[in-house]
């Protein structure tokens, strides 16, 4: 299938819902729900409705880890259970929300922000790796655990995964698809996944499960698990986010892991939102930057402001401030032919603040509030 809009933009003729309305998609972004689809009628309109496989990628340090937190926080309100699920095996998430080491092992690790009339919900963390993953599939697909231990002992799992990186990689998103698809009671047991999965160079090949495995397995379970998992992944019900910073490196992994992702064989997998991390406010209004970072401050008059103002050596004191307002405008400037080249890819972009004093539960809960108001949750 091609990637679709996510039901409940915005841009279908609806208008904003429960948006602030800031532009995020381009015009002539293909693929809107009609106007009589039911698809995303909820009490609160979002543009991720139907998405319930939340992968979160980007160039690492952009802050992967920390927007799939936030992520999960966002999503996980009106009662809602999201699992966060970690798969580099890194301790990122436990880091984050400052707990201890996190095991194999589903836990309640924080909860949603309430909201006015809504109940909160719940977040579950997972720090998922390959052999735990494996032995939990021997055990509950041939009741082999005693089987998988011994494989683990004599090494067998490190050489299975060696000579095939795939099955490692169908492992983990194996575990992903199963958390999402897993009902207790006739009920699924979570609203939403969220994965902090492996950085844009590696994304591509870490979903684009059948191939990589197809090589190894024509038939049996592993290929009809890898089958299964592929299906999710290429579903309406996965979205991939893209983490950047307005740096032009980054930027450019995001735009090519989208170009990957639309052109991968089996039709592609449904690119989600652009999340821009790290914005800081622009110090000047946009309509005075480029004067400014031409070096239209006027050193003179500044100077005379300063003095007036009975600030010491007026006039180094202009000159400093003078080449720190233009350094300034240059980095807004280029901040702003980063946004335009996103804006190029016609995905929703939502911007998270710089939390200046650094990460904690707070700063997070603010960063989970800003995608909320954004809509992407
Ligand atoms: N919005 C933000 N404001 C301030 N610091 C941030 C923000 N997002 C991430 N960081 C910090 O940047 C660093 C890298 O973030 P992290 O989520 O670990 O990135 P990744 O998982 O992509 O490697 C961490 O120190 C994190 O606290
Ligand atoms: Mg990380």
């Amino acid at each position: 299938m091609t990637p679709r809009a996510p039901a409940g933009a915005p841009e279908c003729g609806q208008g904003p819902a429960g948006r602030k309305g800031r532009d995020t998609r381009a015009p002539g972004d293909p693929g809107c729900a009609g106007p009589d689809s039911l698809q995303g009628v909820s009490t609160r309109d979002t543009d991720w409705e139907g998405v319930r496989l939340h992968v979160v990628t980007g160039k690492g340090g952009t802050g992967k880890t920390t927007v799939a937190s936030a992520l999960a926080l966002a999503l996980a309100s009106g009662g809602k259970r999201v699992l966060l699920m970690e798969v580099e095996g890194r301790q990122g998430i436990a880091q984050v929300f400052d707990s201890p080491p996190l095991p194999y092992e589903e836990r309640k690790i924080a909860v949603g922000p309430a909201d006015n009339a809504e109940p909160s919900g719940d977040v579950y963390a997972l720090v998922a790796d390959p052999e735990s993953a494996l032995l939990e599939y021997l055990e509950m697909f041939y009741n082999l655990r005693h089987a998988g231990r011994a494989l683990t002992r004599f090494g067998v799992m490190d050489f299975a995964t060696t000579i095939a990186p795939g099955l490692r990689d169908v492992l983990l998103t194996g575990k992903a698809t199963e958390a999402v698809r897993r009902k207790k009671g006739g009920k699924l047991v979570y609203d939403a996944v969220v994965m902090d999965a492996p950085p844009t160079g590696r994304i591509g090949r870490f979903l684009n499960v059948t191939s990589e495995v197809s090589g190894l397995a024509r038939v049996g379970p592993i290929r009809n698990h890898a089958d299964t998992v592929q299906k999710v992944i290429h579903s309406p019900e996965t979205a991939v986010h893209f983490v950047t910073t307005l740096e032009e490196m980054p930027v450019q992994e995001a735009l090519d892991g989208i170009a990957e992702l639309r052109d991968m064989p089996g039709g592609g997998i449904q690119v989600g939102g652009i999340m821009i991390n790290m914005v800081r406010p622009l110090e000047l209004p946009r309509s005075q930057l480029r004067d400014v970072a031409a070096g239209s401050v006027d050193e003179h008059e500044l100077a005379i402001g300063l003095k007036a103002a009975g600030l010491g050596d007026s006039v180094r004191l202009a000159a400093d401030l003078a080449a720190e307002l233009t350094d300034e405008a240059v980095a807004a400037i280029g901040q702003e032919e980063e946004r335009r080249r996103l804006a190029e890819a016609a995905q929703p972009r939502y911007d998270l603040p710089m939390i200046t004093d650094g990460i904690d539960l707070a700063g997070l809960y603010r960063l989970a509030a800003a995608l909320r108001d954004q809509g992407a949750a």
